[in-house]
Formats: structure tokens, C-alpha cells, sequence
């Protein structure tokens, strides 16, 4: 039983930027792995669109993570032999699904992110930063519905980590998905609309739109 009270839920809404706070081994990924149904809750459900996914098959399941799902896991996971864009391409690619239609796609998401000019590099001929906005993108792919982005600025300098909030939070509204950001860095939550705290992995708090001013 944790000693903090419980909020039970996380509800974000299609252009909403959440994100959700917490020390080091509180649970935040373990959060995000459930909400984006990589793991199972032991307790609880999860509600995509309105759809319990506990009570889809495994292959529906699967289905909907690669259909509206994007993830951004902890340390980008780029695969070192591909270029930028095939990043990008490799998840279609995977489901045997035509690369060409998806090209201009991947295409527009680079140039969007400022990644125009890198489109033909490999994951060790890219900054940091520049990996995050690749790992973004991909996470973009197939016009996600969903973004779940795990502590993107970790490895980033203060300047640089709010420039990269500034555009997930742009890029939240433009393409009207909900994203939900975990970080420990709480100097990094100006530009998001709602904070949820996690605390001995439970939901303790939600703060709801804050602003500079409140910071
Ligand atoms: N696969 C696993 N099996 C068992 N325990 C796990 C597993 N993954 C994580 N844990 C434990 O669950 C707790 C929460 O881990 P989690 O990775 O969700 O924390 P976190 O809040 O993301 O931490 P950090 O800020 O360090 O990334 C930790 O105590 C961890 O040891
Ligand atoms: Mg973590």
C-alpha cells in the first residue's frame, strides 16, 4: 500500500502534451509499458479511443501498437547500420508493407524535425540530439495516435532539452496526438499541459496546466 494518495488514472486527450514525474525506480516506464501494451497490468486497464485493450486478442493488440502507437523508449534504439530515413521505413518494412509509399512520409517528418540534412546518415554520424529527433520521428510514422516518449532529454544540456520539449509540444498540437512524456526533470515542464507524479509505483498527483509563472 503506498503512503501517498492515489489518483488511479491518467486521462490525455488527442493534442494534449502529459507528462509524469517521479524519482528513479517509481515506475514510470513500467507506466508507459502498460499504456502502450508491451506489458500486461497486473491491475487496472487501459483505454485507447475508448477500446479496453485488455479485452483484445494478442494480435489485435499488436495490431493497434503498430497502428497508433509511437514509442520512444529510454536511449533511442536506432539500429546502427541504417540511415536516418530507413529508421524510419524499417517498421514498414517490417510489416511487408511498401517502403516507396512510405518514403515521402518519413521524407516530411524529417524536414519537420530539422533532419532534412541528415536523412542519409548513420546513427554514429548524428549528435545526441539529433538521434532523439530520429527516434521521434519514427515514433511518428503511420500517423501515430499516440506517443509515448521516455525521458527525452536525459542526455541533452538544458538548452538543448527545452529546444526538444518546445517541438514535442508543437508537434502534439500540430498532429493532434496525445503524448505523454515521462522525465525526472522537472525544470523541463513549462511547455506541457498536464503533470502527473509517480511515487513507489503509484500515481500520486496531477497538477494540471502549468505555466511558467507557477514554475
Ligand atoms: N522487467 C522487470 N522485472 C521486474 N522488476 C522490474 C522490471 N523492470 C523494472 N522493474 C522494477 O520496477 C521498478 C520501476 O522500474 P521503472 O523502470 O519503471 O522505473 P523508472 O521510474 O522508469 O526509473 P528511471 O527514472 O530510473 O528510469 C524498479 O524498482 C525496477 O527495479
Ligand atoms: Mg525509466
Amino acid at each position: 500500500m503506498s503512503r501517498y494518495p492515489s489518483t488511479q488514472f491518467v486521462d490525455v486527450a488527442a493534442g494534449e502534451f502529459a507528462a509524469i514525474v517521479g524519482p528513479s525506480g517509481s515506475g514510470k516506464s513500467s507506466l508507459l509499458a502498460v499504456a502502450g501494451t508491451l506489458m500486461r497490468p497486473d491491475a487496472g486497464s487501459v483505454l485507447i479511443g475508448g477500446v479496453d485493450v485488455g479485452d483484445l486478442s494478442d494480435k489485435d493488440r499488436t495490431k493497434l501498437r503498430a497502428d497508433n502507437i509511437g514509442f520512444v523508449s529510454q536511449g533511442t534504439n536506432l539500429l546502427a547500420s541504417l540511415t536516418a530515413v530507413d529508421q524510419l521505413l524499417a517498421g514498414v518494412h517490417l510489416r511487408g508493407e511498401s517502403t516507396n509509399a512510405s518514403r515521402d512520409e518519413a521524407l516530411m517528418l524529417h524536414d519537420e524535425l530539422g533532419l532534412d540534412s541528415k536523412s542519409d546518415k548513420r546513427p554514429h554520424q548524428l549528435s545526441g540530439g539529433e538521434r532523439q529527433r530520429v527516434g521521434i520521428a519514427r515514433a511518428l510514422m503511420n500517423q501515430s495516435d499516440v506517443l509515448l516518449v521516455d525521458e527525452p532529454t536525459s542526455a541533452l544540456d538544458h538548452d538543448r532539452g527545452s529546444q526538444f520539449i518546445e517541438l514535442m509540444a508543437d508537434l502534439t498540437r500540430r498532429r493532434n496526438v496525445a503524448t505523454v512524456m515521462v522525465t525526472h526533470d522537472r525544470s523541463q515542464l513549462a511547455r506541457v499541459d498536464t503533470v502527473h507524479e509517480m511515487n513507489d509505483g503509484a500515481l500520486t498527483s496531477e497538477v494540471s496546466a502549468l505555466t511558467p509563472s507557477v514554475m
